[in-house]
């Protein structure tokens, strides 16, 4: 099995929005989607739906207990399958929680530079405020690193205003893993000041070797009082996020309050092929994914030592996910933008990520070896060109 044997001509037949929002002569490296060919057990499982004509609605009652089968082998996490929510996404999975357990108007702690809906859902989604408490930078130039500022956190929970917190646990866009310290210190935090932790653990999955992901509700754990929900998916891990099925792990402290809020309506979202890529996912995508970070491994040391040999350019590393946080000296606030126009190479714009964002851009690795030495010569000659 090779994952990544394909060609631009190849991706370019896919009609997903990475493949469609820029012209043929634009190489795309922006959007978390991932181009490799999609895991066997995922096809096979639609396939077989498609030749039986078997379109129809789909109740998602398997998943709690293949999830929860998943986590136990994969983080010792165990989840308590009448504790899991079905819904269409993780972002609707946070608007939920916030809906349901905050008040209208009430502020929700974020951590820019972060996933852009993160605004967007709080404010325009749910009507509540963002609180910024952005990750600190720690590291000598080359050895950066974010964290989040556990004294800053502090603060903003202090405020009766605060009612809520978003996790972003593995941080995208900067690839940082939490500690099970920083997590027990937020549990505890959070739950001293009556904040609920809302844990997007999308890309936990996607942790890299050299990272070990801690899920928040196993640390939570043994917290009192602590309100606080997960919300997962095999949607990033396995590139399936068109296929529509993430799930909303409660806290008990929260179960009945989620179970009550939340409307049967809300889990129609859910898609049919969403149901079957997520079980095949999880009960029979390990093969896959095995082979997938391993080419994420050689990725992401390409991309880095790459990146590192041109002036002026400065690659955060990773420690899970595809998604590379770079800095960029003299291409302005927003260098996606000149390196759009000059070199034909969609990244993601890093002030969409927050004002931490600025003379940054998001560039996705989740290729192949020869696509990615594109987007790096395109690069290069920008950075180049505008030294010289
Ligand atoms: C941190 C994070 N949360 C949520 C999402 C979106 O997930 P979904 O499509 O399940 O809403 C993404 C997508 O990249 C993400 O990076």
């Amino acid at each position: 099995m090779h994952i990544d044997h394909t060609s631009l001509a190849h991706l370019r037949q896919r009609t997903s929005a990475k493949w469609r929002a820029y012209p043929e002569d634009v190489i795309p490296a922006w959007v978390a989607e991932m181009d490799f060919a999609l895991a066997e057990p995922i096809a096979a499982a639609l396939h077989a739906a498609v030749d039986r004509s078997d379109t129809g609605y789909r109740w998602a009652d398997e998943i709690p207990g293949a999830l929860a089968e998943f986590a136990q082998a994969e983080w010792g996490w165990q989840v308590p399958i009448d504790n899991v929510i079905v819904l269409a996404d993780v972002m609707s999975s946070i608007a939920q929680s916030l809906v349901h357990l905050t008040d209208p108007g009430s502020a929700v702690v974020i951590n820019p530079p972060v996933y852009p809906p993160f605004f967007s859902t709080v404010e325009k989604v749910c009507s509540r405020t963002v609180r910024e408490v952005p990750l600190t930078r720690i590291g000598a130039p080359g050895e950066e690193r974010y964290r989040l500022d556990l004294d800053a956190l502090e603060r903003a929970f202090v405020d009766p205003a605060v009612q809520a917190y978003v996790l972003c646990s593995p941080h995208n866009p900067t690839g940082t893993v939490h500690t099970p310290d920083e997590l027990g210190r937020v549990a505890e935090l959070a739950a001293a000041h009556g904040v609920l932790v809302i844990s997007d653990e999308i890309h936990a999955p996607l942790t890299l070797a050299g990272a070990t992901h801690t899920p928040f509700l196993k640390v939570a754990n043994d917290v009192n009082d602590l309100r606080a929900v997960a919300a997962v998916s095999a949607s990033k891990t396995w590139n399936i996020p068109g296929l529509k099925c993430a799930q909303l792990v409660a806290g008990d402290v929260v179960l009945d309050a989620l179970r009550d809020g939340i409307p049967i309506e809300a889990t129609y979202g859910v898609g049919h092929f969403g149901v079957l890529g997520t079980l095949a996912a999880y009960r029979d995508g390990a093969p896959w994914r095995g082979e997938m970070l391993a080419t994420l491994e050689d990725r992401r040391r390409f991309l880095f030592d790459s990146l590192e040999a041109m002036d002026g350019v400065r690659m955060t590393w990773p420690e899970a996910s595809y998604l590379a946080w770079v800095h960029f000296d003299g291409l302005g606030e927003d260098p996606a933008l000149e390196i759009l126009d000059q070199a034909k190479i969609a990244l993601n714009s890093g002030p969409a990520f927050g004002s931490p964002g600025a003379a940054h851009a998001r560039i996705n690795y989740a290729t192949t070896r020869e696509i990615l030495e594109s987007v790096i010569a395109g690069i290069g000659s920008v950075v180049v060109g505008h030294a010289s």
